[in-house]
């Protein structure tokens, strides 16, 4: 993976809420923590064209986000921080088989990688469960099972385990580990994010601290605390 931000800024609502960026994001996991609202979802929704920048580019393996959205989307998975945001059909498998459509034209096949990417999850058994009756944690795993069953390039999750109990975080934690594409992770956890390569520390729109977990965190709990 190789994204480039180039002295990116970011509007929302015409308020400026990231500010300059110029970053190079090579690392096999990297992490992103920061205050509430200080500009983390923004920042990785650059990474897929959610959000575009108002100055200045973003790459992602040398696509211009603002000029390859479709690229850039197949290419980037993102899991939102909200599942209710990401889930759209009303049952468990047929959501994730949408999400396969594109991919895999066989309807078998795709009823099969959408049960894999359950079963990895450990909720093979939510298959034929309608959405509206899943709990928040059911229903963060299988919004991250149906981008996980498209095997994208890269991946982002923006607040992967903050509806997971620790059990089931444990086993997020577990499986981001063996996973093989590079990855950007938001996270409030702590723990989390001293599996990362490299993390950024994001505040009040700028990028305030870059480099290993511990400096990081030690960099927030000093800073933001
Ligand atoms: N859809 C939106 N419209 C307007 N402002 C927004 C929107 N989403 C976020 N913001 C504002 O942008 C700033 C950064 O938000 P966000 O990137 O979501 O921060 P974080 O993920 O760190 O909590 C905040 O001030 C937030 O209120
Ligand atoms: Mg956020």
């Amino acid at each position: 993976m190789l994204i480039e931000f180039k002295n990116v800024s970011v509007e929302r609502d015409r308020r400026v809420v990231l500010t300059d960026l110029n970053l190079t994001l090579s690392e096999q996991r990297i992490g992103i923590i920061g205050p509430n609202g200080s500009g983390k979802s923004s920042l990785v929704r650059l990474c897929n064209g959610l959000l575009l920048p108002k100055t200045g580019q973003v790459w992602v393996d040398g696509l211009d986000t603002a000029n390859d959205v479709a690229a850039v989307r197949r290419k980037v998975g993102f899991v939102f921080q909200n599942p209710d945001n990401q889930i759209v059909f009303p049952v468990v498998h047929e959501d994730i088989e949408f999400g396969l459509k594109r991919r895999e034209s066989d309807p078998k096949r795709r009823t099969l990688r959408a049960q894999v990417a359950l079963e990895l999850l450990g909720v093979g058994h939510l298959t034929e469960r309608s959405v509206h009756t899943l709990s928040g944690g059911e229903r963060q795993l299988v919004a991250l099972a149906a981008v996980l069953a498209t095997e994208p390039e890269i991946l982002v999750f923006d607040e992967p385990t903050t509806q997971l109990d620790l059990r089931l975080r444990n086993r997020f934690e577990r499986h981001l580990a063996g996973l093989p594409q590079p990855a950007l992770v938001v996270s409030h956890d702590l723990v989390l994010m001293q599996q990362m390569n490299r993390v950024l520390v994001i505040d009040q729109g700028r990028l305030a601290f870059d480099g290993a977990p511990t400096e990081a965190l030690d960099w927030y709990q000093a800073h933001c605390a």
